[in-house]
């Protein structure tokens, strides 16, 4: 059984995904860490992140060892990662890394992202789509980074969401959207723990 959830950024789309994933003992796949590594590596080797050429050549070189790096964590990387996002060839040398791991799983896997249920696993038998408010995700973000000691005011931290929102909505090459026959999930008003049984009812009511 292939899960596929997409939805903005501290939707709380990850945080479920691991959970539903190591409930179910399947390999879970954190898609934007791809995006996240590649602009890692354009950066530093080439200096510009609309650099396609570059980008490509990251993009084909990803494994999972490059994904474990806690530096890609950052709403910096977010950020950087969200224009490297937007060259098709990337996206496109990274489809083949996404799907071969959805089918890697006896079981099935968990993919989250932005594009899984429409473009990388079409197929995938269930699909859920979470969102919440921006003000609510904002906060979210807000309590990480205190969490993490990094003093990023509110407003700051709501203006970069927004931003980086209106990019992944805005592109032209799969878009932030859910697909026709996606769930909808809003986390608006749910906790980590409200949000799992959330998940687990809607897929309940689906198999
Ligand atoms: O999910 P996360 O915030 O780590 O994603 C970072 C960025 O990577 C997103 O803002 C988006 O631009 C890009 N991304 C994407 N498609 C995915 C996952 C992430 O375009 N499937």
């Amino acid at each position: 059984m292939i899960i596929a959830i997409d939805g903005p950024a501290a939707s709380g789309k990850g945080t479920v995904a691991k959970k539903l994933a190591e409930h179910l003992g399947v390999p879970y796949l954190d898609t934007g860490l791809l995006y996240r590594a590649v602009a890692r590596d354009v950066e530093a080797k080439s200096g510009q992140l609309e650099d396609a050429a570059a980008a490509v050549v990251a993009a084909q070189s990803i494994d999972a060892q490059t994904l474990g790096d806690p530096g890609l964590r950052g709403p910096l990387a977010g950020d950087k990662a969200s224009i490297v996002a937007k060259i098709p060839a990337v996206r496109a040398a990274l489809l083949d890394y996404q799907r071969n791991f959805a089918r890697s799983g006896a079981r099935g896997a968990v993919l989250d992202g932005r594009d899984i249920g429409t473009v990388v696993c079409p197929d995938a038998h269930i699909k859920i789509f979470v969102t919440a408010s921006d003000e609510a995700r904002a906060h979210r973000r807000y309590l990480e980074h205190q969490g993490r000691g990094e003093a990023i005011p509110y407003e700051t931290v709501l203006e970069d969401l927004r931003r980086r929102d209106a990019r992944d909505s805005g592109r032209t090459i799969a878009p932030l959207e859910a697909a026709a026959d996606a769930l909808h999930l809003d986390t608006t008003n749910l906790d980590a723990e409200q949000t799992f049984a959330a998940v687990l009812a809607l897929i309940a009511a689906k198999v």
